[in-house]
C-alpha cells in the first residue's frame, strides 16, 4: 500500500498548556457567534490549523494523533493526495448539477457496484442522499413502501441520524406516504450485545433468542407494534458501544426476513467503506442485505451519502419518490472512486485487519493489569473497550472513560466515547494511520488507564 507516512512528525507534540492562547482566542469568538448546542468542542478544546494523515495541527503549534478520523468521515486519513487530486480535478469540471449524468456519478456507480456485498453486486440500484440520516430515511421508506407495511424494527443502542419529521410540513401527501415514521411505527428490539444482554439465556442463545422474537413480531398480528415492514440494523453497531454481535445473527436475521419478504436495511455508514478490514461490515458474516446505508468516508470529507438497494423494488418507486437538491455531488462522488478504488486495489484492508487484532492484543494485556476495563471488543479499526466500576459489577463507568479521554487529550491523543453509558472508548483512527502512532498512542491510553487506576 502507497502513502502511510502523511502524519506530521514527532505526533504528539504539546507544547503549550491547553488549550493553547490562539486556540482559546477562537473558542471564544466561536461562542460569541455560534450555537452553544456544540458538543465537540467541550471534548477536544482546540482550533484547528491544518491536518495531515492522524495528525491534526492547532493554532498554537500542538499536533494531535487523530483517533476518530471525523468519527469515520476520513478513513484515508486527512488530506490524502490521492483524494484532494480526485477532488481537485472534478473542481475544474462540475461543482454542482442536478441529476443528469455526469462522468463523476457514472464512474462512482460502476465503482460502487464493483464492491457492493455479493448477492447486491450488478444487482442494486442507487439512489442518492447527502447526509447519514437523509440515507436511512430514504431506506425505511422504500421498505416500507415495497412491503406496503408502516412498522420498523430497530435495535437498542442504534444509531441512525437525527432528522426527518419535517416531510410532515411538506404539502404534497405523496411525498409522507411511508416517510413519515411516527415512533409508534418503530419497534426496538435488544441487540445481541452480550456484555449486557438484558435476558438471562446462555451466551450462545442471544441471537436466536433476538430473531425468535422478531419472528414473532413479523408473523402475530397480535404481537402488539403493527404490521412489520422491514428491519434496520448496524451491523457492527457504531454509536451504541462499538458492538461486535454474535457471528450467527446477520445470517439468522436474513433468514427470517428472507422467510417473511420483510426488507433487510443493513446500515453501513459507519461500519462501512473498510472501517471493519472489509469493505462492508456484513461480508464478514456472508450475508448481503435488500437495501444498504452508506456515508461518510464515501465523500472524503464533502457530504454525501446513498442507499443501494435491490434493483426489483426499482420498478415500483413513483418518480420524485425521496428528493433533496444537494444529492450526488460530484466532487464528493469523484472523491468516493478514489476511496472505493484505493480500497478494492491496495493492500490496505488485509492491513487494517491485522493491526486491528494487534491493537485488540494489546488492550487485552492492558485490560489484564486495570480493574476497570470491562470488555474489549472490535473488528477491523471499530474497537471498543468498554469502561466499568468494577468487572465484576460491570457498572457503567462514564466518569472513567471522560477522565481517560481528557488525559489522551493533554497528552495529545484525540479519541472519542460512545455506547449505552457514554462508557466506552472507541478506536477509529484513520486506515492508514502509521504504526509509528498506533504504538505511542496505545502507550498513552496504557498511562492514562495506569494513572486512573484507584479512582474507585
Ligand atoms: C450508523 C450510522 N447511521 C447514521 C448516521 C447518521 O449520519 P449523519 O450524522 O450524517 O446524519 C450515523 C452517524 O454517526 C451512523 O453512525
Amino acid at each position: 500500500m502507497e502513502k502511510y507516512d502523511l502524519s506530521f512528525k514527532n505526533a504528539p507534540d504539546i507544547r503549550t498548556e491547553l488549550p493553547g492562547p490562539k486556540s482559546l482566542e477562537m473558542l471564544k469568538e466561536q461562542d460569541k457567534y455560534e450555537t452553544n448546542t456544540r458538543v465537540y468542542t467541550d471534548i477536544f478544546k482546540l482550533a484547528v490549523k491544518r491536518a495531515s494523515g492522524s495528525t491534526i495541527e492547532d493554532m498554537d503549534g500542538n499536533i494531535f494523533i487523530d483517533w476518530f478520523a471525523g468519527i469515520s468521515v476520513l478513513n484515508l486519513g486527512h488530506n490524502n493526495p490521492i483524494v484532494i487530486k480526485a477532488m481537485k480535478d472534478q473542481l475544474e469540471k462540475l461543482v454542482h448539477i442536478n441529476e443528469v449524468p455526469s462522468e463523476a456519478r457514472i464512474e462512482f456507480m460502476k465503482t460502487l457496484n464493483s464492491v457492493l456485498p455479493v448477492e447486491m453486486k450488478n444487482r442494486s440500484k442507487v439512489m442518492f442522499t447527502v447526509t447519514g440520516a437523509d440515507a436511512c430515511e430514504a431506506a425505511v421508506s422504500l421498505a416500507r413502501y415495497v412491503s406496503k407495511k408502516k412498522t420498523m424494527v430497530v435495535f437498542g443502542g442504534a444509531y441512525h441520524g437525527v432528522a426527518g419529521e419535517i416531510v410532515g410540513a411538506t404539502a404534497n401527501y405523496h411525498y409522507r406516504d411511508y416517510a413519515e415514521l411516527s415512533p409508534t411505527n418503530i419497534y426496538h428490539l435488544p441487540f445481541p450485545y452480550s456484555y449486557r444482554f438484558p435476558i438471562k439465556v446462555p451466551e450462545e442463545d442471544i441471537s436466536k433468542a433476538v430473531v425468535d422474537q422478531l419472528e414473532y413480531l413479523i408473523k402475530d398480528p397480535q404481537a402488539g407494534p403493527g404490521a412489520i415492514g422491514g428491519v434496520m440494523v448496524e451491523p457492527v453497531q457504531g454509536e451504541g458501544g462499538y458492538i461486535v454481535p454474535p457471528d450467527d445473527f446477520l445470517p439468522m436475521l436474513r433468514e427470517v426476513t428472507e422467510k417473511y419478504s420483510v426488507p433487510l436495511i443493513f446500515d453501513e455508514i459507519q461500519s462501512g467503506m473498510g472501517r471493519t478490514g472489509k469493505i462492508w461490515a456484513s461480508e464478514h458474516y456472508g450475508v448481503s442485505p435488500d437495501i444498504m446505508c452508506i456515508s461518510k468516508s464515501v465523500g472524503g470529507g464533502i457530504p454525501t451519502s446513498m442507499i443501494a438497494y435491490r434493483s426489483d423494488y426499482d420498478m415500483q418507486l413513483p418518480k420524485g419518490f425521496h428528493l433533496g437538491t444537494y444529492r450526488a455531488n460530484p466532487v464528493a462522488l469523484a472523491a468516493g472512486t478514489a476511496i472505493l478504488n484505493y480500497l478494492k486495489n491496495t493492500d490496505i484492508l488485509e492491513r487494517v485487519s491485522s493491526k486491528g487484532q494487534y491493537i485488540m492484543k494489546r488492550l487485552n494485556e492492558i485490560q489484564d493489569s486495570s480493574r476497570y476495563i470491562g470488555e474489549v471488543r472490535g473488528k477491523g479499526f471499530m474497537i471498543g473497550a468498554e469502561l466499568v466500576k468494577g468487572r465484576k459489577t460491570r457498572e457503567p463507568s462514564q466518569e472513567m472513560a471522560n477522565m481517560v479521554k481528557s488525559y489522551l487529550y493533554r497528552h495529545g491523543v484525540l479519541m472519542l466515547t460512545c455506547g449505552h453509558f457514554g462508557n466506552v472508548m472507541r478506536y477509529i483512527a484513520p486506515l492508514t494511520i502509521e504504526d509509528e502512532l498506533i504504538d505511542k498512542g496505545l502507550s498513552i491510553f496504557e498511562d492514562a488507564v495506569k494513572e486512573l487506576e484507584h479512582i474507585y
